[in-house]
């Protein structure tokens, strides 16, 4: 092999230390170096897309044009290595460690409950950090701005927010800080026993002990790189990888040089185009030519006419000129610019603005960009340059659909793109929508543009651009042609929408879907712009009257008026403990995650954060691209010829069973859906077995049926198990004599877990005995440990399964990492080498399957005044291709299904269906959030038809007295009523339902809705078998303690709770105790840590072995009272008493017979009730989440802080369900949706307004450990209540429209959703296409 040309040594500074490469490879990113060379791990990785700041760092840059230093978050996963040079970078391990100095960043979140599993932690840290770094007394937009590229899927931000906001200039807002009163009590009516309630705390954290900030304690710029900056060594500097050349020109000459010589090589800034693309379409450029160092493509000229902006400027910086831009110029100049600001504001995260160019962004021509329809209708020109000179072209549809006679030559690059200013009788405006608010991509987005003849309503010039409609930004011109000279009147709207429907067409089967949706929000968004030019005239005519302009009526002015992004308010109350409670009793106290400041410096250890082991390899599966088909072959030869690759893992190399029969840990012969598991390479690194995989060649042969939708299975009888059904009353007898019936249909699409860290494994084969230590990140290493047991013919005696902490399960780490662990142990017992396991993203997601979509019929008989007398509901699951929980899952739906609702004849049926998708799996929530949407559905449907309120006919049918459920359980509704009335009452619920309905009186365009709904969760498994649990506790000579149980750290703050109750029972500070990991050496057998009763069970067992200890050491306590507890410990070992102590809990009791449909399956039930008000647009289908009040009830809480943020992170999960998260499957059952980008679930704007979540005091459970309550699933439900008034808002608008209610419901409640049930002149207006006539894009599963 010959050897590669000298690179030059590439030169950068990681938190203050230089780091030099000599042999850099140019395709290694920033994120797998920190990660890897220099074993950084906090920095982590989650999607590898730049989609959810994980691995968010700081970057500090000289800039020669300002010759200031720049500092900006970016995501170390889009960032080349060399594209560093000399940079600063600084990771959370640079800003504090828990063994110095915590930074107060750090320090804040953290103690501010911001933190639960952790994985998102740094991330947010270091987005924060930076935002310090350039403000110290951030605004809340700011704040709210700096965390909008940050996903976290546990905490549902507010706490991380609040940590946030105690960096802020003090903002209006709650009104807490200055009057000492919150804003709940000063809206809520104080009647309620909330208020009553002396001992009610709202504090969760004291602001007053954080310690203050000081700018003088951050690292400084390097002066080493100032002066590389200043003088640099080198013009040219090249860097060779093994595949790829990466070079940085020092000078505009050099780098057009190399681009005359280079003219493939294309320009890499941000890399947030070009990298994603090379991912996913495996392409690679052989050269990189990096502009970064030519100052030349970051400068702006400002002009009497135009504003000039290098095509190297980011985008964050082009936001900023723009803003500098409008604060100088008068209005009317300013039009395009105010256009793009809007746009600015919510494209992507602060990150990639951080990082992306504008010359990146016009070059890459998306179709979904949110800046080129604006730059098109504003004329904007871009300005070309190459050794041959300069030239301008127009950034126009041509440029942007690839013309080659409009389109920039191979070897010119574009320097700058010149936006002229607007002119009076001008208007420009722009409009996107996307799933959510922010960090989304748009649907559709669009740039308009009009110049009318001066003083008159005349349409001089018109210009329209759309995105997301097409293959690229999309012009109407001819529309535009057509409409010169006409007045800007309502026939003109009219003419103007029929033009556009006509030439902005989009077929079908268009890629992307949602295709009569994009067709209604292009006239829509033309109708909003049609109106905000009347608006601005009226302004104009003030100045010059000439003329008349139609009128717009007040109802319609709320079309015009934009959700702004507002950082969420509220407050969270709960019990505070006895006052006669000892201080150093934690229990009941708003304790910190014991990890928490070890999350926030990143030195909470996750599994793949663990140092590489010796002779170490990396295994990467490879999945079927099929639905269902026959493997006829599999050719391994030119994969196994790869360098670095040791070996492909067969079906035919397990030793042992291969899973079920019928469910495969290796596909044999035969595949059900599209990403099961056929093989896994193993390979030296995680590139060569990537690169590998491409090379496995496998043939396949059809095989029928192929089945995806619950429609399908039904009708091809495919179902996983049988029928699950409860049934009381005399149903039919009861639909005879009620006065009206409704029957509707309910569709729940399914939810991707969406943890922040994917699947990993780590398996290290001992070398004596057949030994394994497995460290995995799963809710259930016992399960694990059997798995591979089996798997390898080996007894479970030999296998260690650790689980130090997982990074968020929600369900989805119960069964399925036993299948990933389990294919590793085969690799590393046939390589007899370590084998790591990491998911990608998007394998995570194509491959685990998640929470089952649901379809629901019901039928109900109900009196004119309310009472519901029958409910029949019929709901089949889509399970995927094979068992897993689904038969459980159905069971728990069905014993679910009456919510809070006591209604005397009834029928649950339910199925899951075997359809060729991924299987599904546990969820949090386990059916219950899906099955009791068409409950709660029925409610509105009855509603409806009585011309009542929904939250009438809740109440009329709730439970009110002691009484059964339907499968015979016995129980009290008290706490349930007492929830349900709290709730009413914090959230003043009848007087805002009062001003809803004004509000929706006075305007159309815009709706409001409210809605409150109750909940009765059952916990637990319904089985007696998995209710035990087991703890062992170890004191040890110094009289430190030792606190193993059988949970599992998955965020939910399992461990502090453990050690909250050992220092209770051991009358011990926590400062003693030390919980180290979870092993299936230390508590065997464990049961999963899920269904909300982890805390609960090993609590117990905690104390059980506790009580066992301190009743040991009585004796010596007795005989010296006054000793201390190193005296007693010490006094024990002397008397040779055991220190260590094994604690059981035997468990509750549960069982239930569906033969005769009774039992006793659930220990005990949590209530609560949440209450939310929304606002719709109707023009776009966006939401604005007004206000949400939760009440929950959590008996004795043992931590507050813990419980609240279960909750909260519940609710808004619950929300994403129900709103925002859709899985897209093509016609071939290949799951689309893989990635952030693709599956949004919710973000830091996304939460309500005011969010004010109460746990309801002084309620008693005495089966429970010190009366608490498993709290982790129940607010899933409860983000209903958003779902709930979306639709309260849709009735509003369809009831003005007159349009009949067809009762079905689907979920989520998407702009999509939204936008086209609030069918108006524009849905009318547009083509509808006959389903047979075309191939859909996607198909619906539920
Ligand atoms: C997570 C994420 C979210 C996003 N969200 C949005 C969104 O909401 N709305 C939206 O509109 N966009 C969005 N984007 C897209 C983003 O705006 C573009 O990726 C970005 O602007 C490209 O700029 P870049 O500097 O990273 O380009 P690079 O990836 O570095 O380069 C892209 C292409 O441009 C060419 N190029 C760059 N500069 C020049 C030049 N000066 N002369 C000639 N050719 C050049 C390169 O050769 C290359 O082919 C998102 C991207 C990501 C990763
Ligand atoms: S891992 Fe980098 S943004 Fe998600
Ligand atoms: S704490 Fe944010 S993802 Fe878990």
């Amino acid at each position: 092999m010959s050897c590669p040309p000298k690179s030059d040594d590439l030169v950068f500074f990681v938190n203050g230390r230089k780091v030099i490469e000599r042999n850099v490879d140019p395709e290694v990113t920033l994120l797998n170096f920190l990660r890897k060379n220099l074993r950084l791990t906090g920095t982590k990785y989650a999607c590898g897309r730049g989609g959810c700041g994980a691995c968010t760092v700081m970057v500090s840059k000289h800039d020669p044009v300002s010759a200031k230093i720049r500092h900006f978050s970016i995501t170390a996963c889009l960032v080349p290595i060399c594209s560093l040079y000399g940079a600063a970078v600084t990771t959370v391990e640079g800003i504090g460690s828990v063994n110095t100095r915590l930074h107060p960043v750090q320090e804040r979140i953290a103690r501010s409950h911001g933190t639960q599993c952790g994985f998102c932690t740094p991330g947010m840290v270091m987005s924060m950090y930076t935002l310090l770094r350039n403000h110290l007394q951030p605004s809340e937009e700011q704040l709210m701005e700096a965390l909008g590229g940050n996903l976290c899927r546990c905490t549902g931000y507010r706490p991380i927010l609040a940590s946030g906001r105690t960096f802020c200039v003090e903002s209006a807002g709650c009104q807490k800080k200055r009057t000492g009163k919150c804003c709940l009590d000063l809206g809520g009516n104080d009647s309620s026993s909330l208020s009553r309630e002396s001992d009610i705390c709202t504090d969760l954290f004291v602001e007053e002990e954080f310690q203050p900030l000081d700018p003088t304690q951050e690292l400084i710029f390097p002066p080493e790189l100032l002066r590389m900056a200043k003088n640099p060594e080198k013009q040219t500097l090249t860097f060779h990888g093994e595949r790829v050349t990466w070079i940085s020109p020092g000078t505009l000459k050099d780098l057009l040089e190399l681009k005359a010589k280079h003219p493939e090589a294309p320009l890499i800034l941000g890399n947030t185009s070009l990298g994603p693309a090379m991912k996913s379409q495996g392409r690679v450029h052989p050269i990189l030519l990096s502009p970064a160092r030519i100052s030349e493509l970051s400068m702006v000229f400002k002009t009497s006419d135009g504003l000039t902006i290098g095509a190297g400027c980011s985008l964050a910086q082009v936001k900023d000129i723009l803003a500098e831009q409008v604060s100088e110029l008068p209005e009317e100049k300013t039009q395009t610019y105010r256009a793009l600001l809007k746009h600015l504001k919510s494209l992507a995260g602060q990150q990639i603005r951080n990082m992306a160019s504008l010359g990146g962004h016009v070059i890459s021509r998306h179709c979904y960009s949110d800046l080129n329809p604006i730059l098109v209708v504003g004329n904007a020109t871009l300005n070309l340059i190459s050794e041959e000179g300069t030239r301008q072209i127009p950034l126009n549809d041509h440029f942007l659909a690839g013309l080659a006679s409009a389109d920039l030559k191979p070897e010119e690059i574009l320097e700058s793109v010149y936006i002229p200013h607007s002119q009076k009788w001008e208007f420009v405006s722009a409009f996107r929508q996307a799933q959510c608010q922010q960090n989304a991509l748009a649907d559709v987005s669009a740039g308009m543009r009009v110049i009318l003849e001066e003083a008159t309503d005349t349409i001089k010039e018109l210009s329209l651009s759309y995105g997301g409609v097409g293959e690229a930004t999309i012009g109407a011109h001819k529309s535009c042609q057509q409409l010169i000279g006409r007045p800007w009147n309502e026939p003109m709207l009219e003419e103007a929408c029929r033009l556009l429907l006509e030439e902005v067409s989009l077929p079908g089967w268009a890629p992307g879907g949602r295709v009569e949706f994009k067709r209604t929000l292009v006239v829509s968004f033309f109708f909003k712009f049609y109106l905000e030019v009347l608006q601005e005239l009226k302004k104009l005519v003030k100045v010059s009257d000439s003329h008349h302009y139609p009128e717009i009526s007040d109802r319609f002015l709320s079309a015009l008026e934009d959700f702004p992004v507002t950082g969420p308010r509220g407050v969270q109350r709960y019990q505070s403990v006895d006052s006669h409670q000892s201080l150093q009793d934690p229990v009941g106290r708003p304790i910190m995650h014991l990890s928490g400041l070890k999350h926030a410096t990143g030195e909470a250890i996750f599994c793949d954060d663990i140092p590489m082991v010796d002779r170490e390899l990396f295994m990467v599966l490879v999945t079927s691209t099929k639905a269902h088909a026959k493997i006829i072959s599999i050719d391994l030869s030119e994969a196994l010829e790869l360098p670095g690759v040791v070996d492909v893992i067969k079906a035919e190399d397990i030793p042992g069973t291969n899973g079920a029969e019928d469910d495969k840990l290796l596909a044999v012969d035969e595949v059900l859906c599209v990403g099961q598991i056929i093989c896994a390479v193993v390979a030296e690194t995680d590139v060569q077995a990537k690169r590998a995989i491409e090379k496995i060649k496998i043939t396949y042969k059809d095989l029928e049926p192929i089945i995806f939708t619950i429609n399908d299975a039904i009708k091809h009888n495919s179902f996983l198990c049988p029928e699950k059904k409860l049934e009381q009353g005399n149903i039919e007898e009861a639909f005879e004599k009620v006065d009206q019936i409704v029957e509707g249909e309910v569709h729940v699409g399914g939810q991707e877990h969406f943890y922040m860290e994917t699947q990993r494994v780590i398996v290290i084969p001992k070398a004596e005995d057949k030994e394994l230590d497995i460290y995995i990140s799963t809710q259930d290493p016992a399960h694990v440990q059997k798995t591979v047991s089996s798997t390898l013919n080996i007894p479970i005696n030999r296998i260690t399964c650790h689980v130090k902490r997982v990074g968020g399960g929600f369900g989805g780490k119960v069964g399925r990492p036993a299948v990933f662990g389990a294919i590793a142990a085969v690799g590393a017992i046939k390589t007899g080498r370590p084998i790591r396991l990491v998911l990608d993203r998007e394998d995570d997601m194509l491959i685990t399957g998640g929470r089952h979509p649901l379809f629901g019929k019901y039928k109900v008989g109900f009196m004119n005044n309310g009472r519901i007398k029958a409910l029949d509901i019929e709901c089949f699951i889509n399970g995927g291709c094979t068992l897993d929980d689904s038969e459980q899952v159905t069971e728990f739906l069905i014993l679910k299904l009456e919510n809070a609702y006591k209604i005397r004849n009834l029928r649950f049926r339910g199925r899951a269906c075997m359809t060729n998708l991924p299987s599904n799996t546990a969820f949090r929530g386990f059916g219950f959030p899906q099955g009791t949407l068409i409950t709660e559905s029925c409610i509105t449907a009855v509603a409806a038809k009585c011309g009542l309120l929904p939250e009438e006919i809740r109440e009329k049918n709730m439970y009110k007295t002691v009484d059964k459920t339907i499968y015979k359980q016995a129980f009290s509704p008290e706490t349930l009523i007492r929830c349900w009335n709290e709730c009413l009452d914090k959230s003043s619920f009848h007087s805002r339902r009062m001003q809803v309905e004004e509000f929706n009186k006075k305007n159309y365009w815009k709706k409001k809705g409210i809605a409150i709904i109750p909940m009765k969760f059952s916990v637990g498994f319904a089985a007696t078998s998995y209710h035990q649990a087991a703890a062992l506790v170890h004191i040890y000579t110094d009289g430190s303690v030792l606190v193993t149980h059988g949970g599992n750290e998955l965020g939910q703050g399992i461990h502090t709770k453990m050690l909250q109750v050992a220092s209770r029972e051991l009358k011990l500070p926590m400062s003693y105790m030390h919980v180290c990991e979870t092993s299936t050496a230390t508590v065997p057998n464990t049961i999963a840590t899920a269904a909300s009763i982890g805390s609960d069970v090993n609590g117990k067992a905690v104390q059980n072995a506790c009580q066992i200890l301190l009743k040991r050491l009585e004796p010596i306590i007795k005989k010296n009272p006054g000793g201390t507890w190193e005296d007693w410990i010490e006094a024990a070992f002397e008397q040779r008493i055991s220190l260590s102590a094994t604690g059981y809990f035997r468990g509750y009791k549960a069982y239930m017979d569906w033969e005769k449909g009774e039992g006793d399956p659930f220990p005990y039930y949590v209530y609560g009730a949440a209450c939310s008000e929304v606002e719709i647009d109707c023009l776009t289908g966006a939401h604005k989440k007004i206000r949400t009040d939760i009440i929950m009830d959590a008996c004795c809480s043992l931590n507050p802080a813990i419980d609240i943020g279960q909750v909260e992170g519940s609710f808004i999960q619950g929300m994403g369900l129900y709103t925002t998260e859709e899985l897209k499957y093509s016609p071939e059952g290949v799951l689309y949706s893989r990635g952030p980008d693709e599956y949004k679930i919710p973000t830091i704007t996304d939460v309500p307004e005011e969010f004010n979540v109460s746990l309801l005091p002084s309620s008693q459970t005495p089966l429970t450990i010190y009366s608490s309550k498993g709290l982790g699933e129940s607010g899933m439900f409860l983000g209903s209540s958003v779902f709930f008034a979306i639709t309260d808002a849709v009735a509003a608008a369809c009831k003005e429209r007159d349009i009949v209610e067809d009762f079905i419901v689907k979920s989520p409640a998407t702009p999509e959703q939204v936008r086209m049930a609030c069918a108006d002149r524009f849905t009318e207006m547009i083509p509808r296409d006959d389903p047979k006539t075309f191939k859909p894009w996607s198909i619906p599963i539920a």
